[in-house]
């Protein structure tokens, strides 16, 4: 095999484990790590035998009545700018907009901000999450502007999705709780890095892994809601709830393509979901142990200009 350059990726930025100077972390050489080409160029997997393909190819009516109405139209979509300050505003009152909603987050934790930029960067990553779907066999957009109805569908999700992290990163931005530029590095290496969860461009297989991953984004949305409530800040809480609606509407979509395919898709769902009450009870024991150790343990999180939070 001939040996080619070797690629460089830098650990991501998120954690500062030396406790060194601000935005040190990501410039540090010690936490770059080295990776070859050849495991980046792993072939692509396409498990799907062509009958199966064929039937994705099949259902495009089906997914035309059943799933592309759980999309909504673009009219009565919110739009990130329904929750932010008006920039249209005089100068004096939108500052005075801004001066607000610093109010209102000024007494929700640092624990709290590290949390909602996971929530961000992972809403970011789009471009990631777009590609997996346009790799799928049986249902990639073909053209880029394919009228098939899974093209439709994976385009007007992306769009819908799109949101989610503009509305969430103007929010951070107007906040000052969190060191933007730590945050942008992070969807930087977050997107450079891309992702491979295993679905070999299989339809089923990245239908389940999508209705999962909606579940996921749902519950975590739906808990920063609850919590951005009880720290007095109602206005976050509304955005951390309307993008948790789109992530439960969502999976219903992908939950439903799943359903009307055959028991293998079901079974592979349910398996995957069930995995949600095993990963609470691992993180219930995590918590439990957490309790017996005498001393927490204290990271830096560049996100939040390494201050310390305690896990
Ligand atoms: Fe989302
Ligand atoms: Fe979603």
């Amino acid at each position: 095999m001939l040996a080619g350059p070797q690629v460089t990726i830098n650990r991501p930025a998120w954690i500062s484990s030396t406790g060194g100077g601000h935005r040190s972390s990501a410039r540090s050489p010690h936490l770059q790590r080295r990776v070859t080409p050849s495991a980046i160029a792993a072939p692509p997997k396409h498990s799907t035998p062509p009958a199966k393909a064929e039937i994705f190819r099949s259902l495009e009516g089906w997914a035309a009545d059943n799933v592309l109405p759980l999309l909504k139209p673009v009219e009565k979509c919110w739009q990130p700018q329904d929750f932010l300050p008006d920039p249209t505003l005089p100068a004096a009152e939108f500052a005075d907009e801004v001066r607000l909603l610093r109010e209102r987050t000024a007494e929700l934790p640092d624990e709290y901000f590290v949390v909602l930029v996971g929530d961000m960067v992972t809403e970011d990553a789009l471009p990631t999450y777009e590609t997996m779907l346009n790799r799928t066999d049986g249902i990639r957009d073909e053209t880029g502007s394919s009228p098939s109805p899974w093209a439709v569908w994976n385009r007007a999700w992306t769009a819908e999705e799109n949101r989610h992290g503009d509305l969430l990163r103007t929010f951070l931005y107007l906040s000052g709780r969190v060191d933007m530029v730590m945050v942008e590095r992070t969807v930087q290496y977050l997107i450079g890095a891309g992702m491979d969860p295993g679905t070999e461009n299989d339809p089923y297989l990245g239908s389940v892994y999508t209705s999962f991953q909606e579940r996921a984004t749902f519950v975590s949305h739906a808990n920063t809601a609850r919590l951005a409530k009880e720290g007095g800040d109602p206005v976050l809480a509304r955005i951390c709830g309307v993008i948790a609606a789109d992530e439960k509407r969502h999976e219903l979509a992908y939950t439903r393509i799943v359903d009307g395919l055959d028991g293998e898709g079901r079974r592979a769902q349910e398996f995957v979901c069930g995995l949600a009450q095993r990963i609470r009870r691992l993180q219930e024991r995590a918590d439990e142990k957490a309790k017996k150790k005498t001393e927490a343990e204290a990271v830096k999180f560049s996100w939040i200009f390494d201050r310390e939070m305690v896990l």
